[in-house]
């Protein structure tokens, strides 16, 4: 069998608040593979943010390591791990963090300039994310003119758009009605079926935990399921 996509070995993460610790993840454990769509629930401050934050190399872990591919996210210096991990995840953020001066195109072609493509290429590829999304007719309006849910949409164009083989979400629906999640969870789905992408989902939404294969559940910073 081959490895793992995404290994957390003995993850821990503890803020230092002042005089005081503040652990957010303890002891974590997991293996991920390609083609799995996860659920990561928990009530509130029981640590799925800080974890999808040290999955993604966005945060560092105060113990344990995380590997992606078989490399080890610690391993790498400061600039490597940022080239590989957009080579290689693509994120969502629940308050989708669109740059407000620039288009709908412009935002999802943001993660291209790096890769050393064309201009009409990279026009041509984050018009395609953008129809995909069904916002082929909103390429150039900027986030403000957008409502929630397709401000949403654009935040998972920009997210796809490297056809990341891990993707991140954080509550990607949390500020969403029923139908703009439906159509969220099944943009996510079928990047899971068709690119076999590993989809790592956080939510309170027991709607949207139905749509997952894998359910990972945390409790005070610990897996307890
Ligand atoms: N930057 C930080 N500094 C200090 N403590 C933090 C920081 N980020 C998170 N924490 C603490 O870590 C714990 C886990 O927070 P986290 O944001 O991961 O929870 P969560 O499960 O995502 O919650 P929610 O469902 O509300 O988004 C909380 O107790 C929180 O107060
Ligand atoms: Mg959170």
């Amino acid at each position: 069998m081959a490895a793992p996509l995404l290994v957390a070995e003995n993850v821990s993460k503890t803020f230092r608040m002042g005089s005081v610790d503040v652990p957010a993840l303890r002891d974590v454990s997991v293996a991920l593979e390609a083609g799995e769509l996860v659920a990561l629930t928990g009530p509130s401050g029981s640590g799925k943010s800080t974890l999808l934050s040290i999955f993604s190399g966005l945060a560092r872990p105060t113990a344990g390591r995380v590997c992606i591919q078989g490399a080890d996210l610690s391993d790498m210096a400061e600039a490597e791990r940022s080239a590989f991990l957009a080579g290689t995840c693509g994120y969502i953020f629940q308050s989708f963090n669109l740059i407000d001066v620039l288009s709908a195109q412009e935002n999802v072609e943001l993660p291209l300039w790096e890769v050393p493509i064309s201009r009409s290429e990279r026009r041509a590829r984050a018009v395609e994310m953008l129809e995909k999304v069904g916002l082929g007719t909103r390429l150039n309006h900027r986030p403000a003119q957008l409502s929630g849910g397709q401000q949403q949409r654009v935040s998972i164009a920009r997210a796809l758009v490297r056809r990341p083989k891990i993707l991140f979400a954080d509550e990607p629906t949390a500020n969403l009605d029923a139908q703009a999640s439906e159509q969220i969870m099944a943009l996510i789905q079928e990047l899971n079926t068709a690119n076999a992408c590993l989809c790592i989902v956080s939510t309170h939404d027991p709607d949207i935990v139905a749509y997952t294969s894998r359910k990972i559940r945390l409790l005070d910073g610990r897996v307890v399921a």
